[in-house]
């Protein structure tokens, strides 16, 4: 039975969520999946980071982090650096590399994620820059070293997405794909919908912890666009940057749209598409009025959903409803267990 040595980098919401989950599910990773674990890494920014090969106490990391202490005091040796150097020295199995989005280059999350695979751990990611910004190259390295690199987290939190493409859809070719893949506008379109200001919403979205402090990458299309660009990338085969995505946000939606809207039997959504046309992939991001006969129509407050139609299959529909970091860990463990029962070694 393998006692897989994992470390964290980017222990916020996801990392924490994740770690607490790992705690809940150790009795049916032993049973079901023969997988024992200990935390021998775990990194924030502000928290600083803790290392010790004999194993941290990961109820003691999730107290400090609460509580935003520093992690030093659970190190069995003295660290310094940056993310990079605490992946090159924790001696893990498997990195969790859940730090920011760049929309940018992915940076620096994808050094972490290179560096994780060039030292022999998986690199399992909910972070959606490296997928965009180098999925190719962090997939051939971890082919060539027999390890995995996995994100399934990064679209639609924990519904398998990318696993149920790769898994059960065998030489299936993906034509177009339309959804809704941004909690955070979706949600604040609801609520104005019921009565809400702009504003309200965007304070609402950001109390119940799914909007940042600074909701522009929601509310401008960045988040909807960069999700867009993963899919394409890697469903279609077909590298794409967020930046080539025709995007739009929901900024131009006051709720004298989304009120007239109602009265007229419509509801503004932030619709998602992409579509191989002329040996290309035209993408875009932006606000549609759509009818009760729409099946996006009634997908609401923070859920989320995505129709794949192939070459194969009539179109596909993934709804997932009441997102959170608990699904988003989810997501992370499902690919934990796929990358050690996969892993060519
Ligand atoms: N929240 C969700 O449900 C959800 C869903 C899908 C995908 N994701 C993705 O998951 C990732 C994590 O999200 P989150 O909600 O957990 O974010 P978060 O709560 O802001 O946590 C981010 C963590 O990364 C650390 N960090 C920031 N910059 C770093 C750096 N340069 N090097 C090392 N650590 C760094 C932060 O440390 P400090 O706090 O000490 O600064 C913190 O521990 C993001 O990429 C996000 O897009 C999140």
């Amino acid at each position: 039975m393998p006692n897989l040595r994992l470390a964290f980098l980017g222990f916020g919401n996801v990392g924490q969520a994740l770690l607490t989950l790992l705690l809940e599910k150790t009795e049916e990773l032993r049973a079901r999946h023969s997988i024992e674990w200990s935390l021998v890494g775990v990194a924030g920014r502000r928290l600083g980071s803790a290392i010790d090969p004999r194993g941290i106490d990961p109820l003691g990391a999730l107290e400090l982090a609460k509580a935003r202490r520093p992690l030093a005091p659970l190190s069995a040796m003295p660290l310094e650096g940056d993310g990079v150097a605490f992946v090159g020295r924790c001696g893990a199995d498997v990195l969790f590399e859940n730090t920011p989005v760049s929309y940018e280059d992915g940076e620096p999350a994808v050094s972490h994620l290179r560096t994780a695979l060039e030292c022999g751990m998986h690199a399992i990611t909910a972070n959606k820059g490296p997928v965009v910004h180098a999925y190719r190259s962090l997939t051939a390295l971890a082919a060539e070293r027999g390890r995995r690199f996995m994100f399934e987290s990064t679209v639609m939190d924990g519904a398998p997405v990318f696993s149920l493409w790769r898994e059960c859809l065998p030489t299936a070719r993906l034509q177009r794909f339309r959804g809704i893949l941004n909690s955070t506008t979706n949600l604040i379109l609801t609520l104005m919908e019921q009565g809400k200001t702009f504003e309200e919403s965007v304070a609402h979205a950001q109390q119940i912890g799914i909007a940042e402090s600074d909701p522009s990458g929601d509310i401008l299309g960045w988040d909807a666009a960069v999700k867009v660009a993963a899919l394409v990338t890697v469903l279609m085969d077909y590298p794409l940057t967020p930046q080539a995505v025709d995007r739009k946000g929901i900024d131009g939606i006051g709720e004298g749209e989304v009120l007239k809207a109602q009265r007229d039997g419509l509801r503004w959504k932030l619709v998602c598409r992409a579509e191989r046309i002329n040996g290309g992939v035209v993408a875009a991001v932006e606000p549609e009025l759509l009818g009760p006969d729409d099946e996006l129509y009634g997908v609401m407050g923070t859920s989320s959903a995505v129709t794949l139609e192939s070459d194969v299959l009539g179109p596909l529909t993934i709804i997932e409803a009441n997102p959170g970091p608990r699904t988003t860990a989810y997501g992370l463990l499902g690919d934990l267990v796929s990358a050690v029962r996969t892993a060519v070694v």
